[in-house]
């Protein structure tokens, strides 16, 4: 019998050896290289494809399919491109095997489950209502069972639930490993181009938040979307992070409910009802921009004498390193001595803000929760906060204001060098943070 070969490789960075090592001499991460078999040299598969001229390629037409959830279509850039892959990403319990089920009713499509029987499956289609005579489940596990499958029933939609519980026969490790994954992820990528189907592969998250399994999954997909969310509460967002047919960093926001997942039409009210009306100190209401989508999210601080020798900095929801600037930024600029004193920044609803224009409501939270005064609960804050206290513009100044018009907000507290033509909102524009924290208090208190 021939001797299997292997090799080791890191999953980070792909970094090669002879034999195991507990940390990666390239990238330095530890528990990162696996075992991986080398497999004989396959067959060119492609040999009929031939250097093309550039202006001698023709092109087909882009064929979408709507996938009857409007956010899902979204986020996208509208529907599903035939004979691409897509990854859909997430925490176990999230809602994955939900949403594709779902989507499996706007064509005929082959769901293939290697992780729940058809009775499991049957179940969640009548809780979800399923009503489809195009569905096929398919309880599979060997690629090579469901290729033969997919090439029988000519679906037009694939979905492989998950990809880290199926294995190819070609490569000996266990199904999850590195190869495995490879392996299985590229006969899916040749059937999806070459059959001109569709596929959907679902993956799982490790602890740390990665999609397990190599990098090269995600070069490999032409869409990577990530389902987010709390999975104690019942709002969940699917966001696109890579997407060869459209924009990126778009989201689609959703509501987990006794019966599947239900597009939420206007997230303004999810993350702005829980807010109370009385005013309380240490609260700003932001515009971040989503993707295309703009949205309103409230940041809270809350600042207290602290007992411990170094004071607490806890930030959910927003970068703690960009916090530490702000903060350090309001102690030199604004003469707030936060030295002895606890910070704690939270954005209400569980949604993560990544965008800069959040700075100035992050300041603005900090500093009237330390002086105890209330911002303007109509006033919503845009800014990006320099390291001399100055504020520079946001991108699509109109797009979010538009917004806080329509949930009914009276007033703007916005850079200088943005200019502002359009939205019926009256438009305070400050140079420093200086002139933010006087402009946006209710009374005109001094911090
Ligand atoms: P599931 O799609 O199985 O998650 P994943 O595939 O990402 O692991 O969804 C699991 C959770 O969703 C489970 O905790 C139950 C809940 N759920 C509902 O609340 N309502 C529903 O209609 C369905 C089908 C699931
Ligand atoms: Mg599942």
């Amino acid at each position: 019998m021939a001797k299997v070969k292997s090799k080791w490789v890191c999953v980070e960075c792909g970094y090669e050896s002879a034999g195991y090592l507990g940390k990666c001499p390239e990238c330095l991460s530890w528990g990162s290289i696996t075992e991986e078999i080398q497999s004989a040299a396959k067959p060119c598969t492609r040999d009929d494809f031939k250097p093309e001229l550039l202006h001698e390629i023709t092109l087909d037409d882009q064929i979408r399919i709507p996938t009857g959830i409007g956010e899902f279509d979204r986020i996208l850039g509208g529907g599903l491109v035939q004979g691409s892959l897509t990854l859909l990403a997430g925490e176990p319990g999230i809602g994955k095997s939900t949403i594709l089920l779902q989507l499996c009713q706007c064509a005929r499509s082959l769901y293939v489950s290697a992780e729940e029987s058809a009775n499991q499956i049957k179940l969640r289609a009548e809780r979800l209502k399923i009503n489809s005579d195009n569905l096929y489940i398919y309880p599979q596990t060997c690629m090579e069972n469901i290729k033969a499958q997919i090439e029988e029933l000519k679906p037009q939609i694939v979905v492989i639930d998950s990809i880290q519980a199926i294995y190819s026969q070609t490569v000996s490790s266990s199904a999850g490993s590195v190869s495995q994954i490879r392996e299985c992820c590229n006969i899916l990528m040749n059937i999806a181009k070459t059959k001109n189907i569709t596929v959907l592969v679902i993956g799982h998250i490790t602890k740390d938040g990665a999609i397990a399994g190599p990098k090269v999954l995600e070069h490999m997909v032409d869409t990577v979307i990530s389902f987010e969310g709390d999975k104690y509460k019942s709002y969940r967002m699917l966001r696109s992070m890579k997407n060869r047919f459209g924009a990126t960093h778009e989201v689609g926001i959703f509501e987990m409910g006794v019966n599947g997942l239900t597009q939420v039409n206007n997230p303004n009210e999810l993350f702005l009802n829980a807010r109370s009306n009385a005013q309380v100190p240490g609260s700003a209401i932001i515009v971040s921009n989503e993707g295309t989508r703009p949205l309103l999210v409230e940041i809270q601080a809350l600042v207290g004498t602290t007992p411990y020798p170094t004071p607490r900095r806890v930030a959910n929801g927003v970068d703690t390193a960009r916090v530490h600037q702000i903060l350090a930024v309001l102690e030199k600029r604004i003469g707030l001595n936060l030295s002895k004193q606890d910070v704690y920044v939270n954005v209400t609803g569980g949604i993560d803000v990544t965008e800069p224009c959040a700075d100035l409501g992050i300041a603005l939270a900090v500093a009237t929760c330390a002086r105890d005064v209330v911002v303007d609960s109509q006033t919503v804050i845009l800014g990006e906060i320099g390291l001399s206290g100055e504020i520079h513009p946001v991108s699509n100044i109109e797009k979010r204001l538009n917004e806080a018009v329509c949930a009914g907000f009276k007033k703007a507290i916005i850079p200088h060098g943005n200019e502002v033509t359009g939205p019926k909102i009256e438009v305070i524009k400050v140079k420093r943070l200086m002139d933010a924290i006087s402009a946006c208090l209710n009374k005109g208190e001094n911090v």
